[in-house]
């Protein structure tokens, strides 16, 4: 597409309208601006007596239609800080290149560009920050960017700090976003199912307890992710862990060294939203549905994030300052990024941040394997689809409880007590898996 002609439709509409506003086109190493490898910008120069931000946003929706028209495909335009944001038509990607990570400190993180006046920058962010402590990513699924944020964030952070001075824990209960880092040698500690994560919170809690309790002044910083909170949440023993000790690692965790970097897709609709949201340093959000849903995640009007495009455009917000708006870094091969992590720092070998629990059978990962092939032919032939609006979703047939219970435990066993407990655990995490299988086949 070419600007200019889409220059001249874009002021065609301002003249229509006599907005009192002029768009002039932005190019490359301009002092003032730069355009985006995602965008074409236009700058608005105001001309107008009564040309207000509102004024001019009113009329996205004829810009967008007019530029439709044109490409004979949908345009979604975004106005922030007198600058228009036009998609291109092939957006190009940010990529991370050796320039971009280039001279950054122990401790940073990489999140994207800034590309807003008065130049483009690097967006990074420092966990000796003391105004950082937690950071969220939220969005859109499929659509924001917050794996490949994420991804970009961890890769900074574990090539710039020695696993002397970073330990990290992760919880990917999808088993796709983080399982490339699964072998940093910063990890202490790896969650794919529910029952390993159950013990990487409850890990998690008890070394901040222990640096409170020593008053540590523990310079190793931990760092827990997890992927996707949504994940974590709907399983009904870990959200009620979550909920438990997530007020106590945000609020005394930073201090102590112990960070959360937490993907959510839309946490005001979790009930911790409000709390995560307060006790978040550092929020990144991306593509959302609508202008509620973005009020409610940054905390104030008018952002747009619901007219991002997605694909690692963010808004970004840092304490109490004003919002800005970046575009993420893309990390094309994050397996060759690990394999360049690990050459940095050699075979490091981390003990585990939470030993195999003996004490607790039921609780040991053999048995849990155990019941679980024990179960899973019972429960996929008591298992049906149930058809509803949220899009996946099943039940157990009648007496489908009974047949994993006695699967796992013999035949007339009891179906009371800490069998029941025991089914319920195994029933999550088979519902689990066959919601993924769905997902995966959708997204496939
Ligand atoms: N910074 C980026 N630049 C270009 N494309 C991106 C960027 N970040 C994500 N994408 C693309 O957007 C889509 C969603 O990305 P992903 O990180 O999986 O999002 P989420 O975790 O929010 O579901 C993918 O197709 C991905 O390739
Ligand atoms: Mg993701």
């Amino acid at each position: 597409m070419n600007p200019s002609l889409e220059g001249n439709i874009l002021n065609r509409v301002f003249a229509e309208h006599n907005a009192g506003v002029w768009a002039m086109f932005v190019h490359k190493g301009s002092p003032r601006l730069m355009v985006t490898p995602a965008y074409n910008a236009w700058y608005l120069v105001r001309f107008g007596q009564a040309v207000t931000e509102h004024s001019i946003r009113e009329l996205l929706p004829e810009l967008n239609r007019a530029l439709r028209s044109y490409r004979k495909d949908k345009v979604t335009c975004r106005y922030e800080d007198g600058v228009l944001e036009v998609p291109r038509v092939k957006p190009a990607r940010l990529d991370l290149t050796d320039t971009a990570l280039g001279g950054l400190s122990e401790y940073d993180m990489l999140l994207g560009a800034h590309y807003t006046p008065p130049r483009p920058r690097r967006v990074k962010v420092n966990l000796l920050d003391p105004y950082v402590g937690h950071i969220m990513v939220a969005g859109t699924t499929r659509i924001a960017g917050k794996t490949t944020l994420k991804r970009v964030a961890i890769s900074t952070l574990a090539l710039n700090t020695s696993p002397d001075r970073l330990h990290m824990v992760m919880i990917d209960l999808k088993g796709v976003g983080m399982s490339p880092f699964k072998h940093l040698p910063h990890i202490r500690g790896w969650a794919s199912d529910h029952e390993e994560a159950g013990r990487l919170i409850r890990g998690v809690a008890k070394e901040l307890q222990r640096r409170v309790e020593a008053e540590s002044t523990d310079s190793t910083k931990l760092i827990l992710v997890i992927d996707e909170l949504a994940d974590l949440i709907n399983f009904r023993a870990l959200n009620d862990l979550f909920q438990e000790h997530f007020p106590t690692i945000a609020t005394r965790g930073a201090e102590m060294g112990i960070h959360l970097i937490v993907g959510a897709q839309n946490p005001s609709r979790l009930s911790l939203g409000a709390q995560l949201r307060t006790q978040m340093g550092i929020k990144l959000v991306g593509h959302v549905e609508d202008a509620t849903i973005a009020k409610s995640l940054t905390g104030r009007e008018g952002t747009g994030a619901h007219l991002l495009p997605g694909m690692g455009s963010f808004i970004y917000i840092n304490g109490g300052d004003s919002p800005i708006r970046i575009q993420g870094y893309y990390l094309a091969d994050v397996n060759l990024m690990v394999d360049r992590i690990r050459q940095k720092w050699g075979d490091v070998k981390l003990p585990p941040l939470v030993g195999a629990d003996r004490k607790n059978r039921k609780f040991s990962r053999r048995d849990w394997e155990t019941d679980l092939q024990a179960a899973r032919p019972v429960f996929g032939a008591n298992w049906k689809w149930v058809p509803g609006s949220s899009g996946i979703g099943g039940e157990l047939k009648e007496g489908g409880k009974k047949a994993i219970i006695e699967a796992v435990f013999g035949k007339g066993a009891d179906t009371g007590g800490s069998n029941n407990k025991r089914a319920n655990e195994i029933i999550e995490h088979l519902t689990a898996e066959k919601e993924r299988e769905v997902l995966y086949a959708e997204a496939r």
